[in-house]
Parts: structure tokens; sequence; C-alpha cells
């Protein structure tokens, strides 16, 4: 017995001690995992009891779990069936779909439904509905279309909340919680009377004196300077056409991801307080592209995890643009999605993953038969918690009643989709998981990206060239390293920048710089790291101002050049550049270099009346590298080639992946899907075993195998 304890204490010893060394991050994972299932990836299903008869809840969650799902996901803007009238609550129909979920051995994901406020509640207090940016109120029928941190609405959100954390707080089937819904997919933009209100005082918070906002604002620039606070109005862009103030449009950016991050703050702090110590917290943020003013880390603190929602073949995603592209999705979009997600805490899952047809994209293609199951194993080569398929069963009515769920609309039979998501449950379900420690194949190549909303947001706001998105260039990095099968984490400016841990750091067009953030770059260089720096970057200071300096004058030491000038061409007329005796064409930015003493010239203009000047450069400082890449070419290969001699050069061993091709590592596995559409091979070392599938990897493929190799 002694010995026993002894054993006891010493594992809870073991355990504290990786806690502290790991931050919590390692223990956490399998703690959240474990709380959804006993799966290395625990699967569930939304399901909406509300939107079904009563007599079919028991039948629907026996076939849940008969099919292999250990979860569901319960209460998601069910607030008027909650709450039908104020102050009057009715929960008997979620303890007792909660309770049919338990007696079938699920677990519970438990959602607050603030994203739809009830019909009483709208009519009592139309203020708390968001107002776009001509002025029009949302009506009730939506959705986040609310204030977030409307004052009236969060007395409300209060009311809710408490009542259902203190009816499900310690409830054993529920493991954890996610707050409203993609908070930030409905109106986020807010030009309401409130909004009004708050913008002014979070200006002076900031500022404390309107002559320190004059100044940072450039108020002397036509006449806009300010006396007092009380005058500054929401910066609109439709009623400024000439040109909105653009420090004044950062912080209204700034202003509203404060607000979202305040009112998901306001819900996680209230719910932990009533809630069990062993149920988590987090929300489902959805396709940052659309709006990067949803910045995840802002709740960081607050939230235990960052999940995400997953609709590839929506058609509004970037895609390889094969034929079959429509069909397989856009896996480059599941990748960043997850792996930003994953950044916050380094954890996530994935909390709503089509599985089929949906219908409010662009095209709405069938999936490629495997094309679902492909979806699956990426979450779980990506090393995602748990998965959730958005939804069980397909709606027969309401605006989604198109939109396929894993059961067909005859209510039992299993949809094709929903056949590849029992395949997928089955097969990641059989692996052998021991602990395997990860391959140094693939930590020499782990690279750190550098992320911060407001350089997507100033460039947004000001192109330069109509067909600079700021997000494409990002994509093009990022697709990039895929292809070279890096793991990539999104790293913030306090975040530590530690070469041993990331040899490769990338920074595309990070616009808004501080001397701070130059100088730990250089740190980081120093030190060993290999830092990859592109055009508009470094350009202006934390308030959007150009430096009274040349242009990107402070970061000329660090890259070995002067950056005098930049052009941009109309895109019939594309520019060319010269690299490794190949030409390469382009139009959308091109800075000219001049070189320094001992920086190596790597790619050179080709043409127009600056011919021969540098356009990519490298150089070597202290133990690491810098390279700069100062044109945006047309097709991204020039700065394929690029990424990978600076990888290849600095101790890498990279993968050559073709275009839209992924290879992962997780638990001693290594899985390659193949979101092209053509057959590809898969890049398996000449000693592995193949676990599913084939070297040949066809269109929606995926091939899973163990190596020995390390
Ligand atoms: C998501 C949303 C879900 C559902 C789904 C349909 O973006 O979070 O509530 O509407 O789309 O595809």
């Amino acid at each position: 017995m002694r010995t026993f304890i002894k054993f006891i204490q010493s594992y809870a010893i073991l355990i504290f001690i990786c806690e502290v060394a790991f931050g919590q991050a390692h223990f956490a994972n399998e703690r959240i995992a474990g709380s959804l299932g006993k799966s290395i990836m625990p699967i569930g299903a939304y399901y909406y009891p509300e939107h079904w008869d009563e007599s079919e809840w028991a039948e629907d969650l026996e076939k849940m779990a008969d099919l292999g799902f250990e979860f569901t996901h319960l209460g998601e803007f069910a607030w008027a069936k909650m709450e039908p009238e104020e102050g009057k609550y009715e929960f008997a129909w979620l303890d007792k779909t909660i309770e049919l979920a338990a007696a079938n051995g699920m677990k519970v994901i438990m959602c607050t439904p603030t994203p739809t406020p009830p019909a009483w509640l709208t009519q009592k207090h139309p203020e708390i509905l968001a107002v776009d940016q001509n002025y029009i109120r949302q009506q009730h029928g939506g959705r986040l279309h609310v204030i977030y941190n409307h004052p009236v609405y969060l007395e409300y959100v209060e009311k809710i909340i408490v009542r259902l954390a203190e009816r499900y707080g310690d409830h054993p089937a529920v493991a954890g919680w996610q707050l409203d819904n993609e908070p930030h997919f409905g109106q986020i933009y807010d030009y309401s009377e409130q909004a009004q209100i708050e913008f002014p005082p979070w200006l002076d918070r900031k500022y404390g004196s309107i002559d320190v906002l004059n100044d940072a604002w450039g108020t002397a620039f036509w006449s806009q300077v300010y006396n007092d606070f009380s005058q500054i109005q929401l910066p609109n862009k439709v009623n400024t056409p000439q040109g909105a103030n653009p420090h004044a449009l950062l912080d209204f950016s700034r202003f509203t991801a404060d607000r979202l991050a305040e009112g998901l703050k306001f819900q996680a702090d209230m719910l932990r307080g009533l809630i069990s110590k062993d149920q988590w917290i987090t929300t489902n943020y959805a396709y940052f592209k659309f709006l990067p003013v949803t910045d995840p880390f802002r709740n960081k603190n607050d939230l235990d995890f960052a999940s995400h929602t997953m609709y590839l073949t929506s058609g509004f995603l970037n895609d390889e643009g094969g034929n079959l592209a429509s069909r397989l999705g856009s896996g480059m979009e599941l990748s960043f999605s997850n792996e930003f997600a994953k950044s916050v805490n380094g954890r996530t899952g994935i909390m709503e993953l089509q599985p089929g047809q949906i219908n409010w994209g662009t095209i709405n293609a069938q999936p490629l038969p495997g094309a679902v199951r492909m979806w699956v194993w990426h979450a779980f080569a990506l090393g995602d918690m748990f998965t959730c398929a958005y939804r069980f069963k397909q709606p027969l009515f309401g605006s989604e009643q198109t939109h396929k769920g894993i059961i067909d609309t005859d209510g039992v039979s299993l949809a094709r989709g929903g056949k590849e998501y029992v395949q997928a449950i089955k097969e990641i379900g059989a692996l052998k998981i021991n602990s395997e420690l990860e391959p140094e194949e693939l930590k020499s190549r782990k690279t750190a990206f550098l992320w911060k909303m407001d350089n997507l947001i100033d460039i947004e706001n000001h192109r330069h060239h109509e067909d600079f998105d700021p997000w494409q260039f990002n994509y093009l990095y990022y697709n990039q390293l895929k292809r070279m099968g890096c793991t990539v984490t999104f790293l913030q400016e306090d975040d530590p920048f530690n070469p041993n841990e990331y040899p490769f750091m990338v920074v595309p067009a990070y616009q808004i710089t501080n001397e701070a953030l130059i100088s730990k770059w250089e740190k980081y260089v120093e030190a060993g790291g290999n830092l990859i720096l592109t055009l508009r970057t470094a350009k202006k200071d934390d308030n959007g101002h150009l430096w009274k300096a040349h242009n990107q004058e402070p970061i000329w030491n660090l890259i070995g050049a002067r950056i005098p000038e930049f052009d941009q061409l109309p895109a019939k007329y594309p520019g060319m550049v010269s690299y490794e005796n190949e030409m390469h064409l382009w139009h959308r930015w091109g800075d000219w270099l001049e070189p320094m003493t001992g920086t190596k010239i790597w790619a050179e203009y080709a043409d127009q009346f600056y011919q021969g000047t540098s356009a990519i450069v490298h150089q070597k400082l202290g133990k690491g590298t810098v390279t700069y890449l100062g044109v945006y070419t047309d097709t991204g290969e020039l700065e394929r080639q690029v990424l990978r001699k600076v990888f290849a050069q600095n101790g890498a061993r990279i993968l050559d992946l073709p275009h839209y091709v992924f290879t992962e590592w997780r638990n001693g596995y290594w899985v390659s899907l193949n979101y092209s559409s053509n057959i590809v091979r898969a890049p398996i070392h000449p000693n592995a075993k193949i676990i599913y599938g084939k070297v040949d990897l066809v269109p929606g493929g995926v091939t899973v195998w163990k190596s020995t190799d390390n």
C-alpha cells in the first residue's frame, strides 16, 4: 500500500513538473481530448434537439454513438428555446438530451446561445442590434448581429449564462463550453450609437490628450484637427469617399477587435467563476481571412484554447485552381486556420467540419469521393485534439435546409459524407498510439510566422496596387512553407524569438513596426536564426506613420541593403526579374535594393528603366542569416525557390511537395494528403511501412505511414 501511495505521489510530482516545464500545454491537450472521448482524436457531431420531434432524440443519439461519434454539441442558437419569455427558463429539453447523450456514453460540448437573442429581447431593446456602415440597423432573424459588448445585451447574456452554468457547470457529461458562434461573422464593424459612445473614451484612454491624438492621427492633414474627443466620429470609408484618415481607420479596427475580445472575456470570466475546473472554455473562430479584426490572440488568457470552423468548399477561399478544386476544397485554408488557431494556446480542434455538400458557398459542388475522409485525416495530422461534424442531421427547414449532415433528410440513412466520417473514425481509432519523439527532420524546418492584425488592416486600408491582397501575400509564403513540409507557428511580437526552437522566421509584409521589434530581429539573427523579410516590412511606426528617415531605413543594416524606391506595374505589362538564369514575371510590387558591402545579390530586375537593380538580397549576420525579398512575383515560383535555398543552406531537411499536397507528422505517423487535381507521389521514406493508402496519392487520397528514419 505504501509503495502504491509513493507511486501516486511521484506520479503527481511528475505531472506537476511536466505542467511547469511544458507550460501546461502538453498536459492540457490530452486532458481536453480525454474529456471528449477515449480516442486519440475524439470526433463529435452537432445536434439541435430543438429542430426535431422529441420522439426522435433517443434514436438519434443512440445512432450517433453507434456510428462512433464520442460527443455531441448542443445549445448554440437556442436562446428562444431556453428562455421563451423574459425570465422564464426552460431546460427540461436540454436536460433530457444531455442524459440521452450520457446514457450512450457520449460527452457534450455546451454552447452559449448568445449569437441569436430571442424576439422578445430585440423587440424590447432594439439598441443591442448592430448598425452597418450604411447606418442600417440589423433585424431580428439573423445571427451574430448583436453588439457584443452592449451593456444592456450583457445584462441578458449574464442571466442566461448564469442559469446554464448553474445547471450544467458540474454535469459529468459536459466536457467544456463554446462561447457564442464564430464571433466575428456578423456585423462586426459596428456604427451604432453605442459604438459612437465608446470610441472617444477608448481613444482618450489610449492617447491621454487630444493633442497626442492629433499628432498620432496626423490631423494637420486636410484640416482634421480636433479640439476635444467629443468631436470624433467613427471613421467610415462609405461617407469619406475621398479617403478616410488611415490612422483613424487603424484605431477603429483595434477598437473593434478590443470590443469583440471584451464580449468574449465577459462570457468566459462569468462561466469560469461558476463551472467546474474540469470543464474548459473555447470559442470557434472562422475564416480569419474575411475579418482579420477578429484577433484570437487578444483572448489568449481568457479561453483555454481557440477552436475554429472549416467549410473547405465554400469557394470563398484560396484553392489550388485545378479542375477538382471545388470538390476537394481548400486544404491550404484548413492548414492555415488550424496552425493559426493552434498558435494561440498551443492546441486546437475543429469545432465545425463540413460532412458533405454545403448550401451557402459560391458553387456548392459535391465533394469528391474521399474528400470528407481526407479532411478528417488532415485534422488528425495537424494534431487536433478533436473534430466535430457540422451537423448530425440535415435540417428540413431554415436557411440551411440543403446543407448536408451526417444523416440524410429521411432522418435515418447515413449520407455519403457521413459514411466517410465513419470510415475515418474507424481508421484513426485503429492506430496504435505510443509516445514518439518528434523526428529531427521536422525540428530542422520548424518555422515561426510573425503575425499582427494591424499589418493586414493597414495594407487593406491602402493596398497601393489594386491587386495587392494582403491575405494572398501571406498565403503565398505560408503555402510555400507547407510545400517544404514545415510546421508553422504564428508568433506575436512579444513572444520569445528562439532560434533553437524556430531556426526560421518568415515575416511577410510586416508594415507596422517599432524599434524594439527590429532589435529583437537582430538578436534572433545574431543568435543563429534565419530571418526572411519581405517588401513592405518596417515601412511605418506603430501609429502607421512613415519613419522620419528614408524608406524602410530602420531595417537597412539588418538586411544589408538600402531600399530607396519601389515600383508597381499594370498586370498586362509585367516586369521581369531574373534569378539563377530564369525569368519571373511580377507586377504588384518591386523594391529597388542597393546592397551594402558584403551583401549577396540573389535576384535582379531584368527590364524597366532600372534594369540590373537588385530585387532579392541575402546576408550572414552573427550566427544567422537575413534574406530580403523585395519583389512579389505573379506565380510565387521565385519565392518558392528562394525559400528552399535559405532552408536548404541552413540545415533544414525539406520536402518538395507539389502544390496543394500536404505532409504532417503526428504521434509517430506521417500523413500525406492530396488536394491537387493530379495523382502525385507521397514523400514516403524508403524503409517506411504504409498503414493506409498507397505511394501514389489520387486526388482526395490519404497515405499514412510509419518510418524508422528520424
Ligand atoms: C458555419 C456556422 C454554423 C452553420 C454552418 C453551416 O459557418 O458556424 O452555425 O451555419 O456554417 O455551414
